[in-house]
């Protein structure tokens, strides 16, 4: 394990203002989105729109590492070129998505639990080999009714620390995503209550399986009130609880937080971030950025729509939320950049 190459990696993931893109849906959540288009569902459509992202122009001054699925870390240009070759060209660091899913947490209704840990080893070796040098594995934890429970809140601790100590084994940074997610009619305070049992496990787990937490990048979600939640506080109300929140939970050790997005809109998503960085980025230990699907990605289907005349388009939609959320990370966007 070469920790220096390890520490390197996950600071370029967070250095200039830059931040991730991920890209690794599965294969049917991708389905789902290509289905509300009426893209087709096939591999062809995959690769195509994947060509299409790697491929955008300038992709690289705005996005410092990109996050594929298995599938996608395989496919090639029409030209037969390797996409790990277009992005290494592209000067973007490569990634990959190595949890597979989630699946009920039996015995617990309502929770779920991330799987993936079985031939771990191998497979985070062989995506080395190809050239990943980083990892994604997202724990997932649903709030409810008398839910999450602390021993699935600590099973899926458990799990992404046992997939970084591999990660960093192996050669590779690990992404720690544990996602409390967005859905539900809670307020704003449950989302920190829970936030705040789930990094103190998370972080708890990481040291007693001896993580080196400068080799790591968290990828958390913000502090936001549930989707359907009648009260939706300001910009500057969700900036300042998700810092306090970072501030008390999260090692200084670590080199840099990349957010999810989680269901929130792009222009919402952007606004939150440069909140955060235009209020506190001078007085915090991490680097704050984005690691965001959906919240980049939507307006690319959405111009792209599965047809070939509208790749330009779509791109000129990916290189604009780039731009957008590059802007966040230095404090300087502002939503009349969305009409420039
Ligand atoms: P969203 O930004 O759509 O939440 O996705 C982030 C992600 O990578 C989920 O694992």
């Amino acid at each position: 394990m070469d920790l220096k190459s390890i520490f390197k990696t996950a600071k370029a993931l967070v250095a200039d203002n830059k931040g991730l893109l991920a890209m690794d849906e599965s294969i049917s959540s991708c389905n789902k989105r290509f289905e509300l288009l009426g893209i087709p569902e096939t591999i062809e459509a995959h690769r195509a729109y994947r060509d299409l992202i790697i491929t955008t122009p300038y992709l690289g001054r705005f996005i410092s590492g990109l996050i594929l699925c298995d599938e996608t870390i395989r496919q090639s240009k029409r030209d037969g070129t390797p996409f790990i070759k277009v992005i290494e060209d592209a000067g973007i660091i490569i990634g990959i998505k190595v949890d597979a899913g989630e699946v009920d947490y039996k015995g617990y209704p309502g929770e779920k639990i991330a799987i993936g840990l079985d031939g771990l080893s191998e497979r985070l070796t062989e995506y080395a080999t190809m050239g990943a040098r980083f990892a994604k594995w997202r724990g997932e934890i649903i709030i409810g009714k008398d839910i999450p429970s602390k021993d699935c809140i600590d099973a899926n601790a458990k799990s992404l620390a046992k997939y970084a100590a591999l990660c960093q084994e192996a050669g590779l940074v690990p992404i720690v995503e544990p996602e409390v997610i967005m859905d539900g009619k809670h307020p704003r305070c449950r989302c920190l209550e829970v936030s705040k049992e789930v990094l103190l496990s998370v972080f708890n787990q990481l040291q007693l399986h001896h993580v080196a937490l400068e080799g790591i990048i968290l990828k958390p979600n913000m502090i936001l009130p549930g989707l359907s939640c009648s009260i939706q506080e300001s910009v500057e109300e969700v900036s300042d609880a998700t810092v306090n929140f970072l501030l008390q939970s999260v090692p200084k050790a670590i080199p840099g937080i990349a957010f999810l997005s989680g269901g929130q809109s792009c222009l919402l998503a952007s606004e939150r971030l440069n909140a955060m960085n235009v209020r506190f980025k001078n007085k915090l230990p991490w680097a704050l950025t984005f690691s965001f699907s959906r919240a980049i990605q939507q307006p690319v289907l959405e111009s792209w729509k599965g047809n070939k005349n509208n790749v330009e388009k779509a791109q000129a939609a990916l290189f604009h939320r780039a731009k957008c959320n590059y802007a966040a990370c230095r404090g300087e966007y502002d939503i009349t950049l969305e009409y420039s």
